[in-house]
């Protein structure tokens, strides 16, 4: 049976390891997209009023 690393990664970090943990058990990636990309602006997680920092709220 063939594992797969599902992964969700806004700026590439989660990425980079998901990848490398999958290639090391042969394993597929299947990246996990939100329907809406987030700018720049939407992860700017100091700033309270940011979509990251909303969405956390559940708002
Ligand atoms: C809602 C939110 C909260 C975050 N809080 C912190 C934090 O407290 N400290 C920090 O160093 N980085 C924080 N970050 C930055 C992320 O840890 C950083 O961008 C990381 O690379 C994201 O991983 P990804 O590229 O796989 O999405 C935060 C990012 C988001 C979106």
């Amino acid at each position: 049976m063939k594992a797969i690393v599902t992964y969700f990664s806004a700026e590439g970090t989660t990425e980079r390891y998901a990848k490398a943990l999958a290639e090391a058990i042969s394993a597929d990636v299947f990246p996990i997209l939100p329907e809406q990309p987030y700018t720049a602006a939407d992860l700017k997680w100091t700033n309270p009023m940011a979509r990251c920092n909303r969405e956390k709220l559940g708002n």
